[in-house]
């Protein structure tokens, strides 16, 4: 699969026949799979995901008036989006109440906005755990912004966003790695400060993206519980967040917290340490010691966090059995959605092609598969005169 950054031709297509006349104005957000560091990022501690090359586009032209308004239209879902850009009045059920609350989120801080109006069509599966939501976040913002953002105050609006209009209580990663995704790279996100540092994946490793199949059904209340969890073992411990802990405050603690919530903190404290032994163990291009780290982290994830289901181990223990597969974990949000696989380059294919098989043999699910490089986070596109999009020269 190409890293280019330039929609696929199938999509530019699309784009191209329904935006609406006179459009000049391209972007692309993509989808994110978290490698290794699962709800750490709302305990201020470390994330590194990587973007994808599946993306949302948006296509379209600014639109004249002053304050005016945001029009659009989505290519895979019926019915359209119309967000007074003064007001933030707008939608606020379905896809349109994302347009509404990046609005909100973008005036809150005072960015000034312009009008736009056009069309948006997605390649992120939606309730996988690819962050569909925000790429759809980042795109908006994207386009209707009078002047461009640096990524890290995009990603915070656009959490606010999702945090305070749509009522997730997610953290900072999704919005980020859309937002700061670097070709070639993970990104190692402090999500305290929130800075990020570009990690190289090694030239011949491949992310190989399998969907299981299982619905997020309990994603968000199972979501906002551990969030609760996590913040009662940090109250336990008196520290401001899990961040500040280590196994030994932990351990001096277990008699006072029961043991649900014993577990979820060592999770948390455990898999941020994973994170910066990932770090080290890309640079190092060690991937006997990164198999290990993917492994822990999930069964971390599973008996810990217990936010795996049995097929979703299934599809994991199945990865780890196939050759060519360096490292697999389920990523993301969790209970459901997709694992994220490291694979040998020139054995991606054939070892996504058994994996799907193998899972579907014991669990009769038939998943899903994405290679891909890690790919640059939102960009903008130029409108090609033989058609198609190609990312802008120094955009
Ligand atoms: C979801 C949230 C993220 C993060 C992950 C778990 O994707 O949106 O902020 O908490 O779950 O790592």
């Amino acid at each position: 699969m190409s890293n280019t950054g330039a929609a696929p031709a199938e999509i530019a297509d699309r784009l191209r026949r329904s935006a609406p006349s006179g459009s000049d104005l391209a972007w692309r957000a993509p989808g994110r799979a978290n490698l290794i560091g699962e709800h750490t990022d709302y305990n201020d501690g470390f994330v590194l995901p990587v973007a994808l090359r599946l993306a949302l586009y948006i296509a379209g032209r600014r639109s004249p008036g002053s304050p005016g308004s945001l029009r659009l239209t989505s290519l895979d879902e019926s019915g359209g989006a119309i967000v007074d850009l003064g007001t933030g009045e707008g939608p606020d059920k379905g896809w349109g109440r994302y347009a509404t609350a990046v609005v909100r989120s973008l005036l809150d801080d005072g960015v000034e906005l312009t009008g736009f109006t056009g069309v948006l069509v997605s390649e992120v599966p939606r309730g996988a755990g690819l962050s569909s939501s925000a790429a759809l976040e980042v795109a908006i913002a994207s386009a209707i912004v009078a002047e461009p953002l640096d990524p890290v105050r995009m990603a915070k609006i656009c959490r606010r966003a999702e945090n305070v209009y749509v009522g997730i209580q997610s953290g900072i990663m999704d919005q980020l790695a859309s937002a700061a995704g670097r070709s070639g790279c993970a990104l190692l996100i402090d999500c305290r400060d929130i800075t990020v540092e570009a990690v190289e994946v090694p030239d011949r490793l491949r992310v190989v993206v399998i969907d299981s199949a299982v619905q997020r059904g309990l994603a968000e209340s199972g979501y906002n519980e551990r969030r609760k969890q996590c913040e009662a073992a940090a109250s336990i411990m008196g520290v401001a967040s899990l961040r500040d802990a280590d196994g030994e405050l932990l351990e001096s603690h277990r008699e006072r917290m029961d043991d649900v919530i014993y577990r979820r903190a060592r999770h948390v404290i455990g898999e941020n340490g994973r994170v910066m032994d990932t770090v080290a163990a890309l640079r190092t291009a060690d991937f006997e010691r990164l198999g290990r780290l993917f492994d822990d982290s999930h069964r971390s994830y599973a008996r810990d966090f217990e936010a795996s289901t049995p097929e979703i181990d299934s599809l994991v223990e199945v990865a780890q059995d196939t050759d060519g597969v360096v490292a697999a974990r389920l990523t993301g949000g969790g209970f459901g959605g997709c694992t994220v696989n490291l694979v040998v380059e020139g054995r991606s294919e054939e070892a996504a092609a058994e994996i799907l098989s193998g899972y579907q043999a014991l669990t009769g699910l038939q998943g899903r598969v994405w290679v891909s490089e890690p790919a640059d986070g939102a960009i903008p596109l130029e409108f090609l005169t033989e058609g198609g999009f190609a990312p802008k020269a120094g955009g």
